[in-house]
C-alpha cells in the first residue's frame, strides 16, 4: 500500500468511519425499500467498492446491475458528453431503480443516466451516491441518499480512481496535486 499511500495528501474518511456510514446507510435504503425488491444499478467501475459493502448491509431481497459509461474531456474534469458503453440487463419497467455513484460532481453524467433510466419507465429512480461534492455541482440533481459531503478537492480511493489507480485504497483521500498537475 504504501507505494499508493505516498500519492495521498490527506485521508478524510477512515476504513471504520466508512464502514459505519455505508452501515447506516445500507439500513436506511432496507427499511424505504421493504418489500419493494429494488433494483441497484452500480455505475461502472467506481461504483463497485461501495456497491458489494452497501448490498451486505441490506437486509431485504434485491438485484444488481451495472452500467458503464464514458466521460469525454479531461480526466479530473467531467465534460458532460456521455456515452453509454455497457447498459442494464435487467427490464426495470415498473421496478424500483436506485443507482449506486461513486461520486457526484458536476452530476452531468449523473443526470444523463437517471434520463437514459427514465425511458424504461422504472416506478421510481432514486439515487444513492457514496459521495456528494456539492460545491461543483452544474446541474441540480436530488441525492436521495449520500454517505458523506467532500469539498472540491480530487479525492480518490474506496473505488475511485485517478487514471484507474488507487480504486483499492480502503479509506477516502486527497490527491496530491502535484500527481494530476
Ligand atoms: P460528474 O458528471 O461531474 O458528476 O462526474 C462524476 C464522475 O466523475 C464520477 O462518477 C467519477 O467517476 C468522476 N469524478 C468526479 N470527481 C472525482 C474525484 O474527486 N475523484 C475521482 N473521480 C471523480
Ligand atoms: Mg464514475
Amino acid at each position: 500500500m504504501d507505494k499508493l499511500n505516498k500519492d495521498i495528501n490527506r485521508v478524510l474518511y477512515d476504513q471504520s468511519r466508512i464502514e459505519a456510514r455505508v452501515r447506516e446507510l445500507g439500513a436506511e435504503l432496507s427499511k424505504d425499500f421493504l418489500d419493494k425488491n429494488p433494483v441497484l444499478v452500480c455505475i461502472l467501475r467506481g461504483g463497485v467498492v461501495f456497491l458489494s459493502d452497501l448490498m451486505r448491509y441490506m437486509t431485504i431481497p434485491l438485484e444488481i446491475d451495472f452500467m458503464s459509461v464514458s466521460s469525454y474531456g479531461d480526466s479530473t474534469v467531467s465534460s458532460g458528453i456521455v456515452q453509454i458503453r455497457k447498459d442494464i440487463d435487467i427490464d426495470v419497467t415498473n421496478r424500483h431503480v436506485i443507482v449506486i455513484e461513486d461520486i457526484v460532481d458536476s452530476g452531468l453524467s449523473l443526470q444523463y443516466i437517471i434520463d437514459f433510466l427514465e425511458k424504461r419507465n422504472p416506478k421510481t429512480t432514486s439515487i444513492c451516491a457514496f459521495l456528494d461534492k456539492t460545491s461543483a455541482r452544474k446541474v441540480p440533481i436530488k441525492i436521495d441518499y449520500f454517505g458523506f459531503e467532500v469539498e472540491n478537492d480530487f479525492v480518490v480511493g474506496y473505488g475511485l480512481d485517478f487514471a484507474n489507480k488507487y480504486r483499492n485504497l480502503p479509506y477516502i483521500g486527497i490527491l496530491k496535486e502535484e500527481i494530476y498537475k
